[in-house]
């Protein structure tokens, strides 16, 4: 862990700390970025101090322990929920924990797949369903930027767009965000991806990563019209990977039927379904 980074705690943690002290034991090891690294910190009666001088106290400890949708920043010994209100798009972006990487809460809805499965692997899984990436990449909504982050590993280029600065601050707060912000290959767009994608010139990309958020808050993405853009923009032998939702249930199955039939349209040759991720690929 960094010196400057910030101590970041969830209930993973809390839980942890919580057993060290019903047991008695004086210092313990834990997590100060969300499972990255490890600290030893000391318990005493009225708080737990931190290595770099900073501590935090039982009060706080229990109120972590009970958030299940936040994880916690610790500021001038402190605690304050990761979670910012968005004057831009009126919606509340959160950092939500999960016992792997965390993922984002916008206006409710989570931004990954958390169910049986987390982030990461949820994240693995969109990268597979277009492997190998290669050139350059297009990551139409970066969230807290997994996706291209995943995809800089191998890629030229990665061209990540947010509209959503509240999503931003809270990928800044993320410590399994860093490389987003870090990654000579990754290149940042703040704006709507549906106007973005507009100047970008024919045959750019080499692969699409095209992972929106929910059909109900962002239905302009899942248009027609914005899929004609995809398929501008891409390489001839390049590959899309759209995540659309589960496609057994009943509301993602829906829109997975439109999209398919859209993005066939929008004239892609081939639209294959990936149901382990959640989502289709498109080939032209
Ligand atoms: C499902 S998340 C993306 C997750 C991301 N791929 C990752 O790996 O963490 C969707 C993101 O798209 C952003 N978003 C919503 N509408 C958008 C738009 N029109 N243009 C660009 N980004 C948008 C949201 O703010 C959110 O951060």
């Amino acid at each position: 862990m960094q010196l400057t980074q910030p101590i970041i705690l969830s209930y993973v943690q809390a839980e942890l700390l919580l057993k060290a002290k019903q047991q008695g034991i004086t210092s313990v090891q834990i997590s100060p970025d969300l499972g990255l690294s490890t600290v030893i910190v000391t318990l005493t009666s009225e708080v737990i101090a931190f290595p770099n001088g900073e501590h935090i106290d039982w009060h706080s400890i229990e109120k972590i322990s009970k958030s299940e949708v936040n994880c916690f920043i610790l500021e001038d010994n402190a605690v304050r929920p990761i979670q910012v209100f968005s004057e831009y798009t009126n919606r509340v972006c959160s950092l939500m924990p999960t016992r792997g990487a965390p993922s984002m809460l916008i206006a409710g809805f989570v931004m990954h797949r958390i169910k049986d499965i987390d982030p990461m692997q949820d994240t693995l899984r969109k990268i597979a369903a277009i492997s190998p990436i290669v050139g350059r990449v297009l990551d139409t909504a970066t969230g807290l930027g997994y996706t291209a982050i995943e995809a800089a590993k191998t890629a030229d280029e990665v061209v990540t767009i947010e509209l959503d600065p509240g999503a931003q601050e809270i990928a800044r707060l993320n410590p399994w965000s860093q490389a987003l912000f870090h990654s000579p290959k990754i290149h940042h767009i703040m704006g709507d991806a549906y106007e973005v994608v507009q100047t970008f010139e024919d045959g750019s990309f080499a692969r699409i990563i095209h992972d929106p958020p929910t059909f109900s808050l962002a239905g302009d993405l899942y248009s027609g019209a914005f899929y004609r853009q995809l398929f501008r923009v891409l390489k001839r032998g390049g590959r899309l990977y759209h995540y659309i939702g589960d496609p057994n249930s009943r509301a993602s199955g829906g829109v997975t039927e439109g999209a398919l039939k859209r993005l066939q349209e929008a004239g892609f040759a081939r639209v294959v379904l990936k149901p382990e991720a959640y989502g289709v690929v498109a080939y032209k």
